[in-house]
């Protein structure tokens, strides 16, 4: 790509990294993608991306391996159960050999070092598929099926309800990049990390949006026009599912919670749902729900990221 907006960026690890500009950038590229798919049909012809996952996926591992193919290059999927890495084998030395053969690196890791050391030894891109810090793919492309849907972000307020976690992350050091406000309401023991929640509100205030933290979900989702929730218990976190069943009651995204944010507001969650738990079906399967929207855009907004980082 001539003139590439992400020519400084070999990896995409978080949200954090990127500009405004770059982001804009990325959408507007998104958007050309979904509109016009058949332009970028050869981009990455001959190229391959090496796919790791450690844990479980439906929609990163089938948008990303549809994207490349879509782009004329391959995706492979290395499952951490079937390749070295999982016999011990050294990620600098993975991240070394793979770039030998491939021109791209998707990691889906449980530690965020995983992914980092990946990007500092490999001589190829690396993207964050997920970590248990961070999911900037997933963000991303919220923040575009936000923008699609309202027609922009600046001004907006995205209320997230529930666990602290990577996706909570993500969206916050999100949203001071698209001019959007971010609040977070949890538990007690539930919040984002405070080294993050420090990051982003630096951001934010850099940006002239804000980031804050709330306990009372009700008081987050006031007038927002965004309402996003997340699972309770995360990929990992299997053994404390019962244990955060219990700390999380009261912060299921109800119809009557989504009454109190504004009349035009919709529902967002990254999927897999668990109806019942951090949402109401009524909410999910409700007129206000964008999740299918979210989910069908990771293909788009991916093929745009694979395009910025791999069509040099
Ligand atoms: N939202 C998301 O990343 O889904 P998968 O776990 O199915 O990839
Ligand atoms: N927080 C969830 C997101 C899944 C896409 C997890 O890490 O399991």
């Amino acid at each position: 790509m001539l003139n590439n907006p992400w020519q400084r960026h070999k990896d995409l690890i978080s949200i954090h990294d990127l500009t405004a500009e770059e982001v804009e950038a990325l959408f507007q590229l998104a958007a050309n993608v979904k509109a016009r798919p058949d332009r970028y049909r050869t981009a990455l012809a001959g190229q391959t991306l090496a796919m790791i996952f450690e844990k479980s996926s439906t929609r990163t591992r089938v948008s990303f391996e549809v994207g490349m193919y879509q782009l004329g290059g391959l995706a492979t999927f290395l499952s951490s159960r079937d390749i070295q890495i999982g016999r011990g084998e050294p990620i600098a030395d993975t991240a070394r050999v793979l770039s030998r053969y491939v021109n791209g690196i998707m990691a889906r890791t449980f530690a965020h070092a995983t992914v980092t050391d990946l990007a500092a030894h490999a001589t190829i891109p690396v993207i964050n598929g997920l970590t248990d810090l961070l999911h900037p793919c997933q963000a991303l492309t919220d923040y575009f099926t936000m923008r699609e849907v309202f027609g922009h972000t600046r001004g907006l307020t995205l209320a997230y309800v529930g666990d602290g976690n990577n996706m909570a992350h993500s969206l916050m050091f999100g949203g001071p990049k698209v001019g959007a406000n971010v609040r977070i309401a949890t538990p007690e023991g539930y919040r984002p990390r405070p080294e993050i929640v420090e990051l982003a509100q630096a951001d934010a205030r850099a940006a002239g949006t804000t980031v804050e933290l709330f306990s009372r979900p009700e008081e987050a989702v006031r007038d927002a026009h965004v309402v996003y929730t997340d699972v309770w218990a995360s990929m990992g976190q299997e053994a404390e599912a019962a244990q955060r069943l219990q700390a999380f009651a009261g912060y299921q995204v109800t119809p009557e919670l989504m009454e109190l944010a504004d009349k035009d507001a919709v529902f967002m969650h990254c999927l897999p749902a668990h109806r019942g738990e951090e949402v109401a079906a009524a909410v999910a399967d409700g007129p206000r729900s964008v999740i299918f929207d979210e989910a069908e855009n990771r293909l788009h907004v991916q093929k745009a990221i694979m395009l910025m980082l791999m069509n040099r």
